[in-house]
């Protein structure tokens, strides 16, 4: 608690607490994250806004993010292509198509979730970082009428049978409908499967997010729908958390 008072006396209030710092710690004591009370966070340089409270951002997917960004650029610098396209698909936030737009200037980057609450974020986080996008509320693919060079995608993926060992403040704070993807987990990333390849320009690569217990259903599924090549990728933990399909 000692570490978040003064994390929001630093970030918040710049070390100058005004009236509003005796109520912001309450907060804290209540156990609403320290995010959502300093109201926005840092992700690979970008300010990221959480003030209508979408899922706040997580480390394992900032690192996954930050090295897809080398890949993307590779892809770039090797195609001697301009204008690639892509799909931040379930964005909550946006802070995946954003860090991508802010590193990579030429790239154009749609955005998609059902919320629209996210839908609101995301238009106001590409304003306070300055780049632009088009913002689409769409139930996964049901509005998407694009085909995409690059498809980055984090769904709900936490098996509602694992609820019991998710922290009581993500729980009490956090928007359910961004956590859980249903008994198994995989009910999202079931559809997501059938239906991304239609959204991929040849060439194309996906990148998704799951939990490190998944791997061997995801390998399954990626197989199911016939993608030809993919690869794991582990987390800065140690963790399997992505799958990268060409
Ligand atoms: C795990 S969060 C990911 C947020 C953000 N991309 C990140 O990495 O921090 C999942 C997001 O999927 C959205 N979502 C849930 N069901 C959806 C659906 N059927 N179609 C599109 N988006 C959905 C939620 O609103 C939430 O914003």
């Amino acid at each position: 608690m000692k570490k978040e008072i003064s994390w929001l006396l630093k970030e918040k209030y710049n070390n100058k607490p005004d009236k509003n710092f005796d109520r912001d710690v309450e907060r804290l004591k209540a156990g609403e994250p320290v995010d959502y009370v300093i109201g926005f966070t840092e992700f690979l340089g970008c300010k990221i806004d959480l003030s209508k409270k979408p899922l706040i951002p997580r480390p394992e997917t900032e690192y996954w993010v930050g090295e897809a960004i080398k890949e993307v650029s590779r892809v770039f610098s090797d195609r001697k292509k301009y204008g690639f396209s892509a799909l931040d698909i379930f964005s909550g936030s946006g802070c995946i198509g954003i860090s991508l737009l802010k590193n990579i200037p030429s790239l154009l980057c749609d955005f998609a979730d059902k919320d629209k609450k996210a839908v609101e974020q995301i238009k106001l986080n590409l304003k306070i970082n300055k780049v632009r996008g088009r913002v689409i509320q769409s139930d996964i693919f049901l509005n998407i009428k694009s085909k995409y060079d690059f498809i980055f995608a984090n769904p709900p993926y936490i098996p509602t049978t694992r609820k019991n060992k998710i922290q009581k403040s993500v729980l009490k704070f956090e928007p359910k409908e961004a956590l859980f993807g249903g008994r198994d987990g995989l009910y999202y990333i079931n559809k997501f499967f059938k239906e991304a390849k239609n959204h991929l320009n040849p060439g194309g690569i996906i990148f998704m997010e799951f939990d490190y217990i998944q791997k061997k259903n995801i390998e399954k599924l990626v197989k199911k729908y016939n993608y030809n090549s993919f690869e794991f990728k582990k987390d800065q933990y140690g963790k399997w958390r992505l799958v990268m399909i060409k």
